[in-house]
């Protein structure tokens, strides 16, 4: 097939990527506390992996942005791991945060022989391609699956996951292309990026372990549409954040299987008039949902910036990796 744009392209990839890693050998150990640095797309994903380590494997795990580490160390423990993830493996942050870690260090990387590969004991690749678009897409999700697949790993390991669960979660990991295939080929994201066109603001809100899909999506937007949008957990949005919406801001909210407090937020913000588009995976199971609902923001975000006139593949302002 052919597209237009890099960023179409490597959107449309997703489904190959990912079941490219799904048989893949990996391991990072037994650790009893896991840390995560990384910057920007890689952070979010960092954000999946935390929710996935923390409620699968039970294993204590804390994500911070490479340069607020810089700041404020993670607290590390004789057992601890820490996971730099980086598309590029040359963020100048993630490399300096790394080299101030005591702890055994493991790069997650697309980069073939970047530096983060030098810095760190272990490298996983990530095998995505290369990625030419500026906005992140495929080396995201291909970072995403490799978490699920760690943390079902340690959860079996440390039976938190009996064999019966554990072959069940592979499987159904192993359903996602396909899943992501199906819907890629019919969806109707222009149509939502067509009434968005004269938005100058949005709010995402997600729920669990959407809740670093909706930061992830608001990132999305800024980059490739110059939208200002701002991601948040959608309980956390009615504390006083509410205030902002006015019949200008729509929100776009990523509605799940059963989500009472997705629906509770949603039914409040229609109560006071105002728009709520919903970003839904209601026929996936929450757990393996970023899949499905973060292609839908990454669409969102290249059908929106077609539609303005941006140079999709190079956003304004930023580069690929920043590397100083
Ligand atoms: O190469 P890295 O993953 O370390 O890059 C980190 C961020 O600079 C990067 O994810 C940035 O946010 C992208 N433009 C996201 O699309």
């Amino acid at each position: 097939m052919n597209f237009p744009h890099f960023m179409l392209k490597e959107i449309h990839e997703q489904p190959d990527v990912i079941r490219d890693q799904i048989d893949r050998v990996i391991s990072i150990g037994l650790p009893d506390r896991i840390n995560i640095l990384a910057c920007g797309t890689s952070l979010h994903a960092g954000l999946v992996g935390q929710f996935l380590f923390e409620q699968i494997a039970k294993i204590p795990t804390q994500v911070r942005s490479s340069s607020e580490s810089l700041c404020a160390p993670l607290l590390e423990t004789p057992n601890t791991i820490t996971i730099a993830i980086t598309q590029s493996g040359e963020t100048a942050d993630t490399l300096a945060a790394l080299q101030q870690v005591q702890s055994k260090r493991i790069a997650i990387t697309n980069g073939i022989d970047s530096t983060i590969t030098k810095l760190a004991e272990d490298t996983i690749y990530t095998n995505a391609g290369e990625e030419k678009s500026v906005a992140a897409t495929k080396t995201f999700t291909s970072q995403l699956i490799l978490f699920y697949k760690l943390a079902f790993q340690i959860a079996h390991w440390n039976q938190k996951l009996s064999d019966r669960e554990f072959a069940a979660q592979v499987e159904a990991l192993q359903q996602i292309p396909q899943q992501l295939e199906k819907f890629l080929s019919n969806n109707t994201i222009a149509e939502i990026a067509q009434s968005l066109k004269e938005t100058r603001d949005l709010i995402v809100l997600g729920t669990g372990i959407n809740c670093a899909i909706a930061l992830e999506g608001a990132l999305k937007l800024k980059e490739a549409t110059y939208t200002h949008a701002e991601g948040y957990a959608a309980g956390e949005f009615l504390h006083g954040s509410i205030a902002v919406l006015d019949s200008q801001i729509p929100t776009l909210a990523i509605v799940t299987e059963n989500n009472i407090r997705m629906q509770k937020t949603i039914d409040r913000i229609r109560a006071n008039g105002n728009r709520v588009i919903e970003i839904e995976a209601r026929t996936i199971s929450e757990l393996f949902s970023p899949f499905l609902t973060v292609v839908q923001l990454q669409l969102l975000a290249y059908h929106l910036a077609i539609l303005r006139g941006i140079d999709v593949d190079r956003p304004r302002n930023i580069t690929k990796s920043l590397t100083t």
